[in-house]
This record gives C-alpha cells, sequence and structure tokens, in this order.
C-alpha cells in the first residue's frame, strides 16, 4: 500500500459492546464498471448510454467522463492486491455490457471478457469470492437507440447477454445479481432525466421499470439453465418512507412515494404481482398496457438471495404551498403520478450527497424485506457515504465516513439479532470513482483515489474495516 499503517481507529467504538457476526458473514466492498474501469475505447468497447451521456454538454458536473476513471482496466493486478491487503472476503462488481458485447447484440467480445476472466481468476487466487452484477447502468447505446428500457425487446437482449457471461464465466463465479438498482435505472434514466439516458417522460420511466424487471426474469433464467449452481439475486435500493407528520395527507404521500421507491419493485420481483394502489396512483400516467401475460411470473422466477443497497430515508409530505422543486431523486420528475408530494428535510446530519444519515433506517429496511416479503438470505450489497476528504502527510483521517459504516454495520448487526438472515455486506465503495452525475466531485471511497497520478491511498475507514473484518465485528477496545 501506499501509506504507511494506520492504526485501526476505534476511538469511535470505545464505549460500545463489541459486536459479533455469524460465521462466514461475507464481509465485502463494491465498485461499478463504468465508474472505476476507464479504457472506454480499449478492448473492443463500444460506447453505452453512460458515454453519451458524460459527453453531452451540461450533463454531467464539470463535464467529467469515465474515459479514464481509475484506469482500473490496466490496474486490474494492484487493484486486486489492495483488496487482499484490506482482508476483503468478496469483491462485488459489475460486467460493462458494451466491452463484453459491443453494440449490444452478437457473439462475445473475446477480449472483453478476458478483462473479466482475469479479474475472476486473480480475486480466486487471493481468496477473494467474486461477486458479479450484470447490469449496473451501462446499457449499449445501440439498443438505447431503438428503444432502450421503454422497448420490450431490450429485456430479451440482457438475456442473451447474461447468457454470454454465464457461459463464460459461470464456472468460477458462484455469486450473481442481474440488476443494480433498477429505481434508478427507470425513474432517474427516464423519469428526471438526471441520469443517462437522460429521457424525461413518466410513461417510459415505468415502462423501463417494468422492462428492466422482465430482462431479470429472463435473466434469472438464462442463468439457471447456462448455470444451475449459480447463486442469483437482483439488488434494489430501498428506503423507509416515513411522513412528516401524521396528517392523513402526508401519510397517504408516504404511500405514494413508498410505493414508487420500493414496492414497484419488491411486489414484482418477490410476491408476483404490482400492487393495487400503486396502479392506482399512476392511472394518469400508464394503463399498464405494456405488461403482457405471464410477464409476473417471469419476474418472479425464484431466486437464492435478495440484495438491498441502502443509503438514506426518505421523509415526504403532501404538497407544501410554495415549495420549490428540489433537484435530483427529490426532483417531481422521479415520481411519477406523485409530482405534488415534497420530500422533507429534517435537519440531521448529512453527507456530502446531501443524504440523511439514518442507520436504524437500515434494521427497518432489512426487517421489512424479511418480514413482509421473504425468507432469502439478504445482502447489504451497497452501504456507503460522501465526505470532504483530504491528504495530510499522505494520509486520509475520513473520520465521519468511519462513523458513518460503524453506525450501519450495529444497524446491521441488530437487524440480525432481529432474526433478519443477512448473510453479508458490501462497502461502497471500494474506491472513489465517477459517481454519475456528480462526476468526481464526490468521494465514496475507502480508498482514495488521486485521479492525477492514479496513486490509491487506502483511508482511515479502509484500515478500521480491515479490522472489522479480521475480527469479524465490532470491538470495543
Ligand atoms: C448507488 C449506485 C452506486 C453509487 C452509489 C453512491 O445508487 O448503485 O453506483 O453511485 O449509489
Amino acid at each position: 500500500m501506499s501509506n504507511p499503517a494506520t492504526p485501526p481507529a476505534v476511538g469511535v467504538l470505545d464505549d460500545r459492546p463489541p459486536l459479533t457476526f455469524p460465521p462466514g458473514f461475507l464481509w465485502g466492498a463494491a465498485t461499478a464498471a463504468y465508474q472505476i474501469e476507464g479504457a472506454a475505447a480499449e478492448g473492443g468497447r463500444t460506447p453505452s448510454i453512460w458515454d453519451t451521456f458524460s459527453h453531452t454538454p451540461g450533463r454531467v458536473v464539470a463535464g467529467h467522463t469515465g474515459d479514464v476513471a481509475c484506469d482500473h482496466y490496466h490496474r486490474l493486478s494492484s487493484d486486486v492486491a489492495l483488496m487482499a491487503e484490506l482482508g476483503l472476503r468478496s469483491y462485488r462488481f459489475s460486467v460493462s455490457w458494451p466491452r463484453v458485447q459491443p453494440g449490444g447484440a452478437g457473439p462475445a467480445n473475446a477480449e472483453g471478457l478476458d478483462f473479466y476472466s482475469r479479474l475472476v481468476d486473480e480475486l480466486l487466487a487471493h481468496g477473494i469470492e467474486p461477486w458479479l452484477t450484470l447490469y449496473h447502468w451501462d446499457l449499449p447505446q445501440p439498443l438505447e437507440d431503438v428503444g432502450g428500457w421503454p422497448a420490450r425487446d431490450t429485456a430479451a437482449r440482457f438475456a442473451d447477454y447474461t447468457t454470454l457471461v454465464a457461459d463464460a464465466l459461470g464456472d468460477r463465479v458462484r455469486y450473481w445479481t442481474t440488476l443494480n438498482e433498477p429505481w434508478c435505472s427507470a425513474f432517474l434514466g427516464y423519469g428526471s432525466g438526471v441520469h443517462a439516458p437522460g429521457r424525461s417522460d413518466g410513461a417510459d420511466a415505468v415502462r423501463a421499470g417494468h422492462h428492466l424487471m422482465l430482462g431479470h426474469g429472463l435473466a434469472v433464467q438464462a442463468l439457471r439453465a447456462a448455470r444451475p449452481a449459480a447463486e442469483v439475486g437482483v439488488t434494489v435500493n430501498l428506503y423507509p418512507v416515513t411522513p412528516a407528520s401524521d396528517a392523513p395527507a402526508d401519510v397517504d404521500a408516504a404511500r405514494r412515494i413508498d410505493g414508487l421507491a420500493n414496492r414497484f419493485f419488491l411486489d414484482p420481483l418477490l410476491r408476483g404481482s404490482y400492487p393495487a394502489d400503486l396502479m392506482a396512483d399512476l392511472a394518469g400516467v400508464t394503463d399498464f398496457g405494456h405488461v403482457r401475460d405471464g410477464d409476473l411470473a417471469t419476474i418472479a422466477t425464484p431466486l437464492d438471495l435478495v440484495g438491498v443497497n441502502y443509503y438514506s430515508r426518505h421523509v415526504v409530505a403532501a404538497a407544501v404551498e410554495g415549495a420549490e422543486p428540489e433537484p435530483y431523486w427529490r426532483s417531481p420528475s422521479c415520481w411519477p403520478g406523485s409530482e405534488d408530494v415534497r420530500f422533507v428535510t429534517r435537519g440531521v446530519p448529512v453527507t456530502d450527497m446531501n443524504w440523511e444519515i439514518d442507520a436504524p433506517g437500515l434494521v427497518e429496511t432489512l426487517r421489512r424485506v424479511h418480514e413482509e416479503y421473504t425468507d432469502l438470505p439478504l445482502y447489504v450489497t451497497e452501504n456507503g457515504s460522501a465526505f470532504v476528504d483530504s491528504v495530510v502527510d499522505g494520509r486520509v483521517d475520513d473520520a465521519d465516513r468511519l462513523a458513518y459504516f460503524d453506525a450501519h454495520l450495529r444497524a446491521a448487526h441488530e437487524a440480525i439479532e432481529a432474526g433478519v438472515p443477512l448473510r453479508g455486506y458490501f462497502a461502497w465503495s471500494l474506491m472513489d470513482n465517477f459517481e454519475w452525475a456528480w462526476g468526481y466531485t464526490k468521494r465514496f471511497g475507502m480508498v482514495y483515489v488521486d485521479y492525477d497520478s492514479q496513486v490509491r491511498i487506502p483511508k482511515s475507514s479502509a484500515r478500521w474495516y480491515a479490522e472489522v473484518i479480521r475480527r469479524n465485528g465490532l470491538a470495543a477496545q
């Protein structure tokens, strides 16, 4: 590693009891292809919607793109060595669709697959379990040009791509997730347009959400056919949704936002149906004519695990007179049919994304999935925080991020004690990276990346996490 060993920062733990996790708990860290790989035009890779979007002026802060990112494509070996040094038991990465199937159709690109094959081999050689996500938002641009996710055929294309990856890597990869955060793909990509492909149409967002889930179901079936032993799941981003008051209008606002943010995905995936109240809320947006017989059964194809990404809580109120529309996921255009709902700021501590820090929300979220939806093993596939970091004498002391992880791991432990079959936790993120519309201005990494030199510096949180993994829990001393 590039900086001298920093003693694990255990100060924030001093007055609390030690907590031990179940044996075999899968400790990991996560990344995504477009956010770290770079090499956008190498090895036969063709553009995805994120290349097009980031190269469109005004879309990403400061015009940042993923052209180079963390240059992970060329630094695979040293990056895996760093993971091993931190003691990671698992690494969650995503495969870039346009790298392994340029243009999104036709045969596999051997050079693209070879990169992931080398990554998997390197991980296994270091005793790190590969955890593969098939889709972390980088749709091949030609598929967007013929309609993108609002078009039904994209789901079938996704299943074909899945077979290519399963054939090439399924002999060594045990854990698979199909989609990462379909809410973001659908509602940020096609609703508000703050994510690629940058379209803004409520009905398209709803159709995209459905076709993403249909693609998921078809991909699960393709994986089962190609690799019967694979452990297959999906990753959804979930939020507890709390009304700002117990006024009936606020309670109803919370019901609506919970419908769009959480139940739009959980119900089809785990129950095989759309919630009736959500369909009623969306009546002015779509007639759900895009849903065909058999789709919901395909979407609910049985899984082996569910991945939950958790960052914060939504607190909402009914329309507030004179309230200014807010950007990003608070934008009314993310919430078709419920544009009048307002997101409320409680004044609690926030991260550099302005996301409220709410560790108890993780307990609530995990318990809800387990108690209302499924007995399947659950994994936190992402959890983390952006804070402004500074390098001082070659070190980055990220006490805020460390405290965020500490609080959320305590919450994860509390969920386990409450009976949730939580089997693993992936910190977001292994290293600082391209944070989508925010470019490189937001740092989520446990490892600091100097984008000029590509030097990696493990932050205090990384040293601390290594110690958590070593002890299989949080220490009091
Ligand atoms: C999630 C994304 C991930 C990263 C974190 C901060 O929504 O899955 O790629 O951007 O947020």
